[in-house]
């Protein structure tokens, strides 16, 4: 198999620009648009799906369910990047991995709606991407797809809604991206200031402590690939 993965990213460099510290797992996280050809090995993948099961949710309901598609089942993989919108197909056709999320929307017990069902699929899927991290591999989400398409390719149940696809893999090289993609996957990476959505005593009242911050919008520049510890880094 060829190996064009790309070293892992980790942006030490992008710590300092952080309005306050933040793990380097969290601040060297990002979409990335290259992925390498290289296959996910299933413990791997499994790791990635404990991750997942352990993450918190309202009532203990667990109301995610992940159809998994991996390039060593063509067909599969096929039919769920067949439900991607064109902009996502691009890129997201050289991951090895797609993984398409859902949600129960009722609870289990009393199939009365579960107003946090989207939310804890987002925690469970956040949980996925930092294991994936250490493991050297990307996660990139995508809300561009058909969710009838996928409803109808994956027999999906009334009562589950598909919430998002995400492309999993290791980082490839940004140099094998047609130029327009390129472009996007160099641009800096912009967050709102604290201050914006930072609220205390009532709506729209930044808190002092944010404020006192005194930083307007962040931009973490993006500065090139940095080495993971030896450990994280993806197999040769
Ligand atoms: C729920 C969700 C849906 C997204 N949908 C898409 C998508 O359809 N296509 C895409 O290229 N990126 C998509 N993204 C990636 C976002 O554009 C990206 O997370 C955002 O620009 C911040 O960049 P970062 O993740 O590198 O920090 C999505 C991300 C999330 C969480």
């Amino acid at each position: 198999m060829v190996n064009d993965a790309a070293a892992p990213i980790i942006l030490e460099d992008e710590q300092p620009s952080c309005e306050s510290p933040v793990h380097p797992l969290i601040a060297g996280r990002r979409s990335i648009l290259a992925f390498s050809s290289t296959s996910v090995e299933p413990e791997t993948l499994a790791g990635l799906m404990e991750a997942a099961r352990w993450a918190p949710s309202s009532m203990n309901e667990q109301p995610w369910s992940f159809i998994v598609a991996t390039k060593a089942n063509k067909s599969d993989f096929d039919r769920l990047l067949g439900c991607l919108v064109e902009f996502n197909v691009q890129w997201a056709q050289h991951a090895p991995v797609l993984l398409l999320s859902t949600a129960r929307l009722t609870f289990e017990s009393t199939g009365e709606l579960n107003r946090h069902a989207l939310y804890d699929v987002g925690q469970a899927i956040a949980n996925l991407s930092f294991q994936a991290m250490v493991s050297g591999l990307v996660v990139h989400q995508m809300a561009g797809f058909d969710v009838e398409k996928a409803r109808r390719e994956f027999s999906i149940p009334q009562d589950h809604e598909p919430v998002a696809v995400a492309a999993i893999g290791y980082p490839g090289s940004p140099a094998s991206l047609p130029e327009k993609l390129r472009k996007r996957d160099a641009s800096p990476r912009k967050r709102n200031p604290l201050t914006s959505f930072v609220f205390e005593g009532g709506w729209g009242h930044s808190a002092a402590w944010a404020e006192s911050l005194g930083l307007t919008e962040v931009q973490i520049k993006r500065t090139g690939p940095r080495m993971l510890p030896p450990a994280t880094q993806s197999p040769t």
